[in-house]
């Protein structure tokens, strides 16, 4: 650990959902050691002239709610997650997951080495099969040339490990041949260094297979990158209401079961557990739609798409529940470093490594799913969403300070939670109150 980083000393928050935004960021900034001008920088964000760098023809920023899950261990690390999101419930949900985690030692996660796969298809080829081997026999010139692209990864122990070819005997223009190149890109994500490899690499994959090689780029399947987390929570601890634990345990293991037989299922539980991965991919700058393409394909690897995660008991009686997914993301380059909120949010969870990013991210996605499945499988996900539904409601309706939590409440006891009701709710009492002079 770096001098300066100061670790989370404890993610359990008491109360911390009732503090004002600046107590909440308060306490964040005493936990995770943060200067003052890091906490102006949260207020201030991303700049125009930051933006401007960053993509093409910019107009205007655009901003979404920052918030933090609380109570998260991470082996054996307390890590305050934030996560930025539009949607209501997935941070509590994430928070509450991850209380209830803790009750048997929070999440143990595990990463591969950040190995991404570069692919260069290979066509126009006479003997494709010849060719193939023919790469085959030059992988140490091969790997010895790479090893030249980028002298910098080379520097940080990074660089080329492997090649793989695979031969695509059936394609819509026949035969073709595709090398995989595999490289290690320590702690970036990657996608610029492996794509400057490959297309360093033509000439020689040309002279070697006698074919012309098209398409050189990353794949987002990252399979050689993976990271996966586990958590088994003891029965007792999942009872609540008039649930009993066992009773709640056995819920989610028969929701799993759903969607491990069912596509169409396992689409809506994976999307849950993007909710909470894609949250925190976005916070630390990090490309969500490479995550997600990876994670859903990944997800689709036996030929039929299927849950990403496993729930069942281990002989305790414990619920044990699992996730293993491609993580493909960074630390340094690109967002991650520019932009000054994912900077501050790696920071706040005191990220060292690319991996133990992917370690987090990967916890926070096994929290989500059963935040989302334990809800459908006992109240139903509608009584934690319509609260905060009725909040934004009661806040689009005009309503401010206590009203809001007021005016929500109203409308969720009346089982009335929309805007025709809240405005109308607003109008009732503001005609209680004296008329402003
Ligand atoms: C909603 O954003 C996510 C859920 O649909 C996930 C699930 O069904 O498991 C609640």
């Amino acid at each position: 650990m770096l001098a300066w980083q100061i670790m989370t000393t404890s993610s359990r928050l008491p109360g911390f959902y009732n503090k004002t935004q600046s107590e909440r960021l308060q306490a964040i900034g005493e936990q995770a050691g943060l200067t003052p001008e890091e906490l102006a920088a949260f207020s201030a964000g991303l700049s125009p002239d930051g933006a401007d760098h960053m993509i093409e023809n910019v107009v205007c920023l655009y901003s979404l709610p920052f918030g933090i899950a609380t109570n998260f261990r991470v082996n054996n690390k307390e890590v305050l997650v934030p996560m930025v999101i539009e949607e209501p419930s997935v941070v509590a949900g994430a928070s509450l997951a991850a209380r209830l985690a803790r009750e048997g030692g929070g999440y143990v996660a595990s990463s591969d080495e950040p190995v991404m796969i570069a692919q260069m298809q290979i066509l126009d080829l006479v003997n494709p099969h010849a060719a193939r081997l023919a790469l085959l026999a030059h992988k140490a010139r091969i790997l010895e040339f790479v090893a030249t692209t980028d002298p910098v990864i080379i520097k940080l122990g990074g660089g080329p490990r492997d090649i793989d070819v695979r031969l695509i005997e059936d394609s819509p223009i026949g035969p073709m041949v595709v090398l995989h190149l595999l490289y290690d890109c320590r702690d970036a994500m990657g996608a610029n260094t492996v794509n400057t490899a490959a297309e360093a690499l033509r000439p020689m994959v040309e002279e070697i297979t006698g074919g012309r090689v098209a398409l050189r780029i990353l794949s987002n399947l990252a399979d050689h990158r993976l990271a996966r987390a586990t958590c088994a929570i003891p029965a007792s601890a999942l009872a609540f209401d008039q649930f009993d634990g066992e009773d709640v345990r056995d819920r989610i293991i028969e929701a799993y079961a759903f969607a491990a037989a069912d596509p169409y299922r396992a689409a809506t539980h994976n999307k849950g557990i993007m909710n909470g991965v894609d949250a925190v991919v976005i916070v630390t700058g990090n490309d969500w739609r490479a995550i997600e393409a990876g994670a859903h394909a990944y997800a689709a690897r036996s030929g039929r798409y299927t849950s990403l995660s496993q729930w069942g008991k281990d002989s305790k009686g414990n619920l044990v529940g699992t996730l293993e997914m491609p993580m493909a993301v960074g630390i340094v380059g690109g967002a991650t470093k520019v932009h000054p909120t994912a900077r501050l949010a790696l920071k706040i969870m005191s990220i060292q490594s690319a991996r133990e990013l992917a370690e987090v991210i990967v916890s926070v996605g096994l929290a989500q799913n059963f935040a989302a499945i334990r809800a459908l499988a006992t109240e139903g996900i509608q009584r934690g969403h319509m609260s905060l539904h009725a909040r934004q409601l009661a806040m689009a309706a005009g309503a401010t300070g206590d009203l809001i939590e007021q005016i929500s409440a109203q409308m969720v006891r009346e089982k009335q939670v929309r805007l025709d009701r809240a405005q109308a709710l607003v109008e009732e009492i503001k005609s209680y109150l004296p008329e402003e002079s």
